[in-house]
């Protein structure tokens, strides 16, 4: 589309990339997926997974959206008007992660208020469950509005979708100039705190320490691969449209390991940080590491909490830093995950970005409401679970596979992103985008299907996972293809030549 919005500079590019995979991932997910699964010796798979698919998957979707300029439906689109749907799901899926991910932030910003003079109490499990949360017995029940997950969640929406009507330079690159350097510094206060806390060592030692026995189990390459997906935000149809607001000559591989590497270490920073308080807190209260070692909801808000009522002083100093940065990170996530449609629905339907903001935002700021009523945890799990397994990695899998085997593009990919990139890209890329990141992500399909027929998630009833699990990832799926069948307009399809500025 002429005339369509571009970034600043490279610099606000990159932070914007950066802020969009440092998300709620990276603090409580990393930790406990690398513990889970070989500690030190995770270290292994996880950069294998880094290096042949999150990275060159990153390269694919980073040239995809500078080569056809638009939107990941439109880029799909595109590139050939059959795998428009793959654009369309891959908005879907994030529509759907917007909905859930908008209400964890929404906790951790009561949490942040929470945390000045630890009004969560002793019993930290009984406060979230019970007090806050108010959840229902019954997974499927909705009960009422929880007020104090509301009002906060309005908070996230204004800030969010505020950020998003200023549009790509003025608001996405403002709000993660401020974000991300922020998010650093108060982190590394905190990590840097953690380390000298008595007992840091045992978790290090804990984090560190490698079990080669676990190496070869698939099981722990199937995590590492699901948690650079999700950790770099890719099949998120976030990086193509990222991407798409670049100038006409910006170096796309060297942006793509920047921000590979920037969020690696981040997400290695967040595990120290975190395991070095486990320590602290298993010395505390004289029990073995992995008593108190867990992921999640049950890290951050049960686990968390209890850290920062053991803490010898600053308690509630350290406590609203924490909850503060998960705030940050959240943040420039969802405004990434949220900008997907708004993109989407401004090029297909040819909506001014205030009209997108309203529609796309606004639908989503509605269901968002499900997730803050009493029965919400329960319908956010299961929503996340599906979504992650059979939307992020099965659409992953489906975009390398019909980019590289069905439309043999990898070549005219290639040419492009070296036209603009220093680095050069050769066999490496199309090795990992060929073959092994479709065996890999094939066999992960394969297994997660297998492993959710054969047990349900969490034991949950199976009429309660069909709506709210099966239901949200199928339903995904149908979206990509009903909007994927409205029509175009007259020469919509045809990549126009901008004049771009140098980035
Ligand atoms: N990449 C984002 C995260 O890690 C979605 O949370």
């Amino acid at each position: 589309m002429n005339g369509r919005e571009q970034w600043g500079t490279r610099a606000g590019f990159i932070l914007a990339a950066v802020g969009s995979a440092v998300g709620l991932g990276n603090i409580w997910r990393f930790p406990y997926v690398a513990y889970e699964n070989g500690g030190g010796a995770f270290f292994f798979p996880y950069l294998f997974a880094l290096l042949t698919a999150g990275i060159p998957l990153l390269i694919m979707e980073f040239t995809m959206g500078h080569k056809y300029r638009g939107s990941a439906p439109l880029s799909y689109a595109r590139m050939n008007k059959k795998t428009e749907w793959i654009g369309w799901w891959q908005v879907a899926v994030s529509f759907v992660i917007s909905t859930y991910y908008a209400v964890i932030i929404a906790w951790a910003m009561a949490y942040a208020y929470f945390a000045i003079g630890q009004r969560w109490g002793e019993d930290t499990g009984g406060f979230l469950f019970g007090e806050y949360l108010q959840l229902a017995e019954v997974p499927g029940q909705v009960g009422s509005i929880v007020p104090s997950v509301f009002i906060p969640l309005i908070l996230v929406w204004v800030i969010a979708l505020g950020v998003l009507f200023r549009g790509v330079k003025k608001g996405i690159e403002v709000a993660n100039r401020i974000f991300i350097p922020a998010l650093v510094v108060l982190f590394l206060i905190i990590v840097i705190r953690a380390l000298t806390l008595e007992g840091a060592a045992v978790g290090l030692d804990a984090f560190f320490k490698p079990d080669w026995s676990e190496i070869m189990t698939p099981s722990v390459w199937v995590a590492a691969y699901g948690q650079v997906f999700f950790s770099l935000s890719i099949a998120f149809a976030i990086m193509i449209t990222y991407s798409s607001y670049l100038g006409k000559k910006s170096d796309i591989t060297n942006n793509a390991f920047i921000t590979g590497f920037s969020n690696s270490s981040f997400e290695v920073l967040a595990g120290i940080g975190v395991f070095a308080a486990l320590g602290f807190m298993a010395t505390q209260a004289g029990v073995p590491l992995d008593e108190v070692a867990t992921a999640g909801v049950g890290l951050a808000f049960v686990v968390f909490p209890q850290i920062i009522n053991t803490f010898p002083a600053l308690n509630g100093l350290f406590g609203f830093l924490f909850f503060t940065c998960l705030v940050l990170a959240g943040l420039s996530s969802l405004i990434s995950i949220v900008q997907t449609y708004i993109a989407g629905l401004q090029d297909k339907f040819k909506l001014s970005r205030t009209k997108a903001v309203v529609y796309g935002g606004g639908l989503s700021a509605l269901i968002s409401i499900l997730f803050a009523t009493q029965g919400g945890l329960f319908f956010l799990d299961a929503a996340d679970h599906f979504i992650n397994t059979f939307g992020i990695a099965l659409s992953g899998l489906v975009s390398v596979i019909t980019v590289s085997w069905f439309m043999k593009k990898v070549p005219a990919l290639q040419n492009h992103a070296n036209s603009v990139s220093d680095m050069r890209l050769g066999l490496w890329w199309k090795i990992c985008l060929g073959v092994i990141t479709p065996i890999v992500l094939g066999y992960m399909a394969v297994q997660n299907l297998i492993g959710n027929i054969q047990e349900n998630y969490e034991g949950y009833a199976t009429s309660f996972l069909l709506y709210s699990g099966w239901g949200v990832a199928v339903g995904a799926i149908i979206v990509g293809f009903i909007f994927s069948a409205i029509k175009w307009g007259e020469n919509d399809l045809e990549i126009p030549k901008e004049k771009g500025a140098e980035l």
